[in-house]
């Protein structure tokens, strides 16, 4: 933007929120359901360089300032010990909540468990930060109907994660055959306790860049016909096919998607060589499926939402002859995000997105305090440390366009 350029403010289209307590509660009606609040009315403001588009349409106005109702993040590895008080930091700088994967060693896979680890995540956190983990159980072929019970009449409890047995990260102890599961996923339907999926079958036949649409295929097809009443979460899609698969499918079906997802292509892990830090799971796919996702992501769908899958890995452990699978976006996520929606003319549906379409599918309150982005570039750091050993973060030394004003 040049500096004579008339900044005005514009008012985007109209959304929901939960008011007026911005305070994070499950609620529960006498059927053990989760109630939806009462919303109000929100009006996104943008500074803008020059005229707007018809609302809701894209634009390649140049917008420099951006207030949204603060988002949260519906899938995130923050890890364990040391490396808590590293990354946990990132995360609450931006977003109120986060839903907390339960990848450990060993795996979260009951209520108290997802207790004391809450709390060592609280424990992490700057003063004052209002920040809150929302915590989930690792679904095992023994996961009980009664730990799920107890899981979903605990108020820090918000989903079930289920990793196919050997998909990705610290997966081995995940369900080898889902079908096994379904005493625990009938209960999970009864309480309507989200089921969160690593969508990727881990059949050694089937292709790396094919197992996302495989899963949908073999699994989740059984999933959403035997258990219509179960909210599930395809996790960080990856492909066009998920796109167009969730959009279409039930009201109870939803997705993530990652800001690394929505940035990169396959030929990110092979520029010029090798690029470990750009390999995750599911792996990064061709740029028809990268535009695909950002079609679906600006698409204003409310069963699409922000979840970064951020996932802290030591640079060692990259940097190795069997390197682990995880991108490190939260120290920057927000910026991320925003740099897709501005190339994309999509900015007015940032907030749709990042904070408003998951608390509604979660049937949480929106989020009532606001953040301001400004499209000023902020530089990334080479290394970071992840609990005393160095990490390389997405974009590491670059910058991102937009950051935290
Ligand atoms: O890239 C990934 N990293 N994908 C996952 O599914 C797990 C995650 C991790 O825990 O490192
Ligand atoms: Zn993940």
């Amino acid at each position: 933007m040049i500096a004579q350029d008339i900044v005005r403010t514009v008012d985007f289209p109209k959304e929901r929120r939960i008011g007026p307590s911005g305070r994070l509660r499950k609620i529960r009606c006498a059927d053990n359901r989760l109630a939806r609040a009462r919303a109000i009315s929100w009006i996104v403001r943008a500074k803008i360089a020059r005229d707007p588009a018809p609302t809701g349409a894209r634009s390649n106005v140049s917008i420099e300032r951006l207030r949204l109702i603060r988002p949260d993040d519906w899938h995130l590895h923050v890890r364990d010990g040391a490396m808590l008080d590293s990354v946990v930091p990132d995360t609450a700088r931006q977003f109120a909540r986060a839903i907390i994967m339960p990848n450990l060693k060993p795996p979260v896979t009951t209520v108290a468990q997802a207790l004391h680890y809450r709390q060592r995540i609280l424990a992490a956190l700057p003063e004052d930060a209002g920040f809150q983990p929302l915590m989930t159980l690792y679904l095992t072929g023994q996961t009980s109907p009664e730990e799920i019970r107890r899981a979903a009449d605990c108020e820090h409890v918000y989903a079930v994660k289920y990793y196919p047995a050997g998909a990705t990260t610290n997966s081995a102890a995940g369900v080898a055959n889902i079908r096994q599961a379904s005493a625990a996923l009938k209960a999970m339907q009864d309480c309507r306790l989200p089921l969160l999926m690593h969508g990727e079958v881990t059949d050694p036949a089937v292709d790396v860049f094919d197992r996302e649409a495989v899963f949908i295929e073999r699994d989740l097809s059984w999933l959403l016909a035997s258990f219509p009443e179960l909210p599930m979460v395809l996790e960080h899609i990856t492909t066009a096919d998920s796109a167009s698969f969730v959009r279409s499918g039930p009201d109870n079906l939803a997705a993530t998607i990652t800001a690394h997802h929505l940035l990169e292509n396959r030929n990110a892990m092979f520029r010029g060589g090798l690029r470990p830090h750009h390999y995750c799971l599911p792996v990064l796919k061709r740029e028809a499926h990268r535009q695909a996702l950002i079609e679906a992501a600006i698409s204003g769908h409310p069963r699409f939402f922000l979840g970064t899958d951020s996932a802290p890995h030591p640079k060692a452990a990259k940097e190795s002859d069997c390197g682990c699978a995880g991108i490190y976006t939260a120290r920057t996520a927000l910026g991320l995000y925003a740099e897709v929606f501005e190339a994309a003319g999509a900015l007015d549906r940032l907030e749709g997105f990042a904070s408003l379409h998951g608390p509604d599918f979660y049937r949480l309150p929106r989020n009532t305090d606001t953040i301001e982005l400004v499209r000023r570039p902020e530089p990334v750091p080479e290394l970071i440390e992840f609990g005393g050993q160095p990490g390389v973060p997405f974009r590491a030394g670059g910058e991102v366009r937009w950051r935290l004003a």
